[in-house]
């Protein structure tokens, strides 16, 4: 904690602290140049700079300047490279600063509970692991170069209905083990400038105002030590919010500011917390400062190159008949408005005005080296219209194959609203039914920002590509990939289920009359699928490859760090590849609530033909741990861990156990505490056993089974025990 009468903020009058605690303008922080604090811009957004230097806003609907637009984290969390999210990152980064931005408003990092959430387009995944990883990837590949993240939005704003009002219901191990897991990653090993409050409310107080979370949780138990910025309008009590932990109000709002002075002067304020978040802003100002280079630029084509690398491995080649990939002097025609408009990035506040922007038609022709016939059968967001269908059927009808672009509009998918269906636009799968009329070799390449289910047609195929959202590269990656340049290599950060009614928060999404209760518990994506035994139409995790992988020779041990797992890649195929090696963990015989599998490891191998690798992995500690509702902390079981390692959460190849030494405390026993609890705890039993006989209590099995959840304070009563035998026995158990 900082030192209130030393901080950075010290010289400042108590006005001037109050001024710091919120915004200038719409993208400026306070500045006192006379008193060392300068001028401090921040900028959206995630996946490229959306700075504003004319008119500001927040739904990004007005100009800004020419930046690289990365793909979106839900392109780039298909990749399971968090070290491509570090060079996204790191290249966003000197865009920042050429553009004199010091922090940027990212990376997004909620968890998609449904695929339903209308700005899944802007989070990484369904699972917290993989989540953490990609947001640690990337908060350190920009830090690294000296410009500032905000990692966003903290916390529970998992869907856009009633955004800035719904009040999530959510039990504490939930909380913890899935939706504070990757803010806790990133947090406690990257330590971001800044952390984003966002709009919603938790338990019924807004987060904006909520002690628990942005004290509590962030600062006391993970150690944050930046500054905590609300979401652009978050705020509706700017002192209530300063006294809960906030730092930084944004936008400006000078009602706000006189609310902090009216509250200051009324006397009893809680002085400390201004001085603090004083403090931070000026110390964020500082480090701001320290960075900044009134000279810095960056190269365009370069960054180009880095967009299109990361859209590479983005893409996700879900259905293969061998169609795939083309020969580069294949005789193919292109439908589809998307293959000629692109649809690369979400709609909302991390809007990007892209420096360049390829077509995957363009591209096309440039691959092939041929005036690609192009037919675009059906504009986004409009009605069927049977001309532009008929057009596509003849382009179709003679060529060799058929490359057919489909996807969600902006129309469907943006932030701050969610989607009501799952559903491709009913025209553009009567379209793609026509040309299957007319062509067997069909090839699907889908753009969405979030799982779409699956009609038949999409089944018949010969090839889908899931290309989700690929920034302004994506038509260059798509072109490299259909041709085999590139093999696939992305994998699924979400699952793809058969319908929306399978997915487990389906009763729950998006909740009513301004609260939303998070019902499906720890049981979220693949977790419930898996806990349920359901089908899915592609698994959490699954992605081909135009080449083969073989796994072996596995080896498990643990030790104070987690678990370690080595084994041996084997590109067994043709060309060259990346796999994504992914290690599930599962805890038999648990005594809590477990999913039968959860990611807790993953490391990407790239190998030529013929080669193969010894990966090693380590499921760290962290990682183990689950959230103890006994304990209110994070502990590991100590017990046998099952280890399965494979190529998605449902293609596991190989399988292991391995004994982990637990690290939970017990807990003190109290008259509540049942003798099943105590015959769990180290030399319990003995204890118990001569304690429970001497009341004739486990004389035979039945009664033992009853007795055993009888808290052991009522066998004054029951048990006819004195008070003070009772309390010798908990004395004994305690002294440890
Ligand atoms: C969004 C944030 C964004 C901010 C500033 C808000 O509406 O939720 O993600 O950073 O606007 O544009």
């Amino acid at each position: 904690m900082n030192d209130q009468s030393s901080g950075p903020a010290a010289d400042l009058t108590t006005d001037e602290k109050i001024a710091l605690t919120g915004g200038q303008d719409f993208w400026h922080l306070h500045s006192f140049p006379d008193k060392g604090l300068p001028d401090v811009m921040v900028s959206d957004g995630p996946h490229g700079l959306r700075t504003q230097k004319g008119d500001s806003d927040m739904l990004g609907l007005n100009d800004s300047v020419e930046a690289t637009c990365f793909p979106p984290a839900v392109g780039l969390s298909a990749t399971w490279s968090p070290r491509t999210a570090g060079a996204v990152a790191a290249a966003i980064a000197e865009e920042a600063r050429a553009e004199g931005v010091s922090v940027v408003l990212g990376p997004g990092m909620n968890i998609k509970r449904s695929p339903l959430c209308g700005r899944n387009f802007e989070y990484f995944s369904e699972d917290p692991h993989l989540a953490g990883e990609m947001a640690v990837g990337y908060v350190d590949g920009m830090q690294d170069a000296g410009v500032g993240t905000s990692i966003k939005h903290f916390a529970l704003n998992n869907q856009e209905t009633d955004r800035m009002r719904v009040d999530v219901e959510v039990d504490e191990r939930t909380k913890q083990e899935i939706y504070l897991r990757a803010f806790r990653s990133v947090v406690t090993r990257s330590q971001p400038w800044t952390v984003m409050c966002s709009y919603n409310s938790v338990g019924g107080t807004l987060v904006s105002q909520n002690h628990h979370l942005l004290t509590e949780v962030l600062r006391d138990q993970w150690g944050f030590e930046g500054v905590v910025v609300s979401d652009w309008g978050a705020v509706v009590d700017r002192p209530a919010s300063v006294a809960a932990g906030l730092d930084l109000q944004m936008p400006a709002d000078t009602g706000a500011e006189q609310d902090l002075r009216d509250a200051v002067a009324a006397g009893d304020y809680d002085q400390g917390a201004l001085d603090r978040a004083a403090d931070r802003v000026a110390a964020l100002i500082l480090r701001s400062a320290e960075n900044a280079d009134p000279d810095a630029a960056y190269d365009r084509d370069e960054h180009h190159a880095v967009a299109r690398d990361a859209a590479r491995k983005a893409i996700v080649l879900l259905t293969n008949d061998g169609t795939l990939p083309l020969a580069p002097d294949a005789d193919v025609a292109v439908v589809g408005d998307f293959a000629q408009t692109p649809r690369y990035q979400g709609a909302g506040s991390s809007h990007v005005i892209p420096t360049r922007l390829s077509s995957a038609l363009d591209a096309i022709r440039e691959a092939t080296g041929t005036e690609v016939p192009f037919a675009r059968g059906f504009v986004p967001g409009d009605k069927a219209d049977s001309a532009l269908v008929e057009e596509a059927v003849e382009v179709a009808r003679n060529a060799g194959t058929v490359l057919v672009f489909l996807g969600l509009g902006e129309d469907v998918e943006s932030e701050g609203y969610d989607r009501t269906d799952m559903e491709l636009p009913a025209e553009q799968v009567a379209l793609l039914q026509e040309i299957q009329k007319v062509n067997d070799r069909v090839v699907v390449l889908l753009s969405n920002g979030s799982a779409v289910r699956f009609p038949s047609a999409l089944l018949d195929a010969s090839a889908v590509l899931e290309t989700w959202l690929l920034g302004q590269a994506g038509g260059e990656a798509v072109a490299d990939v259909l041709f085999g340049a590139v093999t696939p290599s992305g994998k699924l950060a979400e699952t793809v289920p058969l319908r929306l009614e399978d997915v487990p928060s389906f009763l729950h999404f998006p909740g009513e009359a301004s609260r939303v209760q998070y019902g499906e518990g720890l049981f979220v994506g693949y977790r419930g699928f898996d806990a349920r035994g359901l089908d899915v139409q592609f698994p959490f995790g699954y992605g081909l490859s135009y080449t083969t992988f073989d796994y072996s020779d596995l080896e498990l041990s643990s030790d104070d760090d987690g678990i370690h797992v080595a084994l041996t890649v084997a590109n067994t195929g043709e060309r060259a590849g990346r796999e994504v090696v992914q290690a599930y963990v599962s805890v038999p015989g648990s005594k809590v609530a477990r999913a039968p599998r959860e990611l807790k490891g993953f490391a990407e191998v790239e190998l030529e033909a013929g080669a193969s690798e010894r990966v090693e992995l380590t499921l760290a500690h962290a990682d183990l741990q689950y959230w103890s509702v006994a304990l209110h902390g994070w502990a590991v079981e100590g017990g046998t861990y099952h280890v399965a390692v494979g190529a998605s959460s449902r293609d596991l190849r190989l399988e292991g156990d391995v004994e982990v030494t637990g690290d939970e405390t017990i807990p003190e026993v109290t008259g509540a505490t049942t003798p099943l609890e105590i015959a769990e705890m180290p030399g319990g039993e003995e204890k118990l056993e001569s304690f429970m006989s001497s009341i004739g209590l486990m004389a035979d099995p039945e009664m033992r089974k009853m007795a055993e959840q009888i808290p052991i304070g009522r066998l004054t009563g029951i048990g006819n025990v004195s008070r003070e035998d009772l309390a010798a026995f908990i004395d004994s158990l305690n002294q440890r």
